[in-house]
C-alpha cells in the first residue's frame, strides 16, 4: 500500500521565538532538516515516479520542500497553520498576559476554541475535507509538508483517534511520520531525522 509521509517544516524563526503564526523562514536547524528530508525522501521513494509532495502556502513548508527534486510540488492553501487571529505572531505569555479570557477559554476547550477572527481546531478540519478526499483517491505515496495543528488533525483522521484528543496530539519536528493505509488497518512508522 501506498504511504503517506507526514512531516512538520523544519524549525521556522518563529519557532525559535516561541510566537505563534506568521510567515517567516526557517531557522538554521530549519535549514538543516530541510536537506536531511530531502536526502530521505530521494531515496524513500526513489522508484516512486508518480509521488508528490503537498505544502502549504507559508514560506516554512516551501523552504523545507525546496531541495527536494524530481518529484511535482502541490501548494494547498488548506494546509496552512491554524489562523490565530489577533493572537497570530504573540508568543503564549503574550496571550496570557494580555487577554487571559482567551488564554482561558482556549485551555478550556482547545478543540472548540476559535481565536478572535481567526479559527478553531474544528475549523482546521472542516477545511481539510478536500484534502483528505484527494489524499485518499491518490494511488502513489504523497509527502504532506505542513504544520502542528494541521498535522494533527490529519493524523488523527487517518489513525481514528477521536476528536477531543486532536488538539494535544505530540507531532514533534523534525520528524517524518509514515502511514500505511491498508486493507488489514494503518501502520506507522516514525523517522526522527534530528533532534
Ligand atoms: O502555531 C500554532 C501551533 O502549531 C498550534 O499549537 O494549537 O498547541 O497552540 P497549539
Amino acid at each position: 500500500p501506498r504511504p503517506i509521509l507526514l512531516t512538520r517544516h523544519g524549525e521556522s524563526q518563529a519557532n525559535v521565538r516561541g510566537r505563534i503564526g506568521g510567515d517567516t523562514a526557517l531557522s538554521g536547524n530549519g535549514d538543516r532538516y530541510k536537506k536531511k528530508l530531502a536526502n530521505f525522501v530521494e531515496k524513500r521513494l526513489s522508484s516512486e515516479r508518480a509521488a508528490s509532495i503537498w505544502t502549504s502556502t507559508l514560506q516554512r513548508t516551501i523552504l523545507t520542500a525546496g531541495p527536494i527534486v524530481g518529484f511535482p510540488k502541490i501548494q494547498w492553501r488548506a494546509l496552512d497553520e491554524i489562523n490565530a487571529g489577533v493572537c497570530d505572531g504573540m508568543t503564549y505569555g503574550e496571550i496570557h498576559k494580555n487577554m487571559p479570557e482567551e488564554y482561558e477559554s482556549r485551555k478550556k476547550d482547545k478543540l472548540r476554541y476559535r481565536y478572535p477572527r481567526g479559527e478553531s481546531y474544528l475549523d482546521v478540519i472542516q477545511r481539510l475535507e478536500p484534502v483528505i478526499i484527494e489524499l485518499e483517491r491518490q494511488r502513489a505515496p504523497v509527502v504532506v509538508v505542513s504544520h502542528q495543528a494541521v498535522l494533527r488533525a490529519l493524523y488523527a483522521y487517518f489513525t481514528d483517534r477521536p476528536l477531543k484528543e486532536i488538539p494535544t496530539i505530540e507531532v514533534p519536528l523534525h520528524t517524518i511520520i509514515e502511514i500505511h493505509l491498508g486493507a488489514t488497518g494503518v501502520q506507522e512508522k516514525r523517522y526522527k531525522l534530528m533532534d
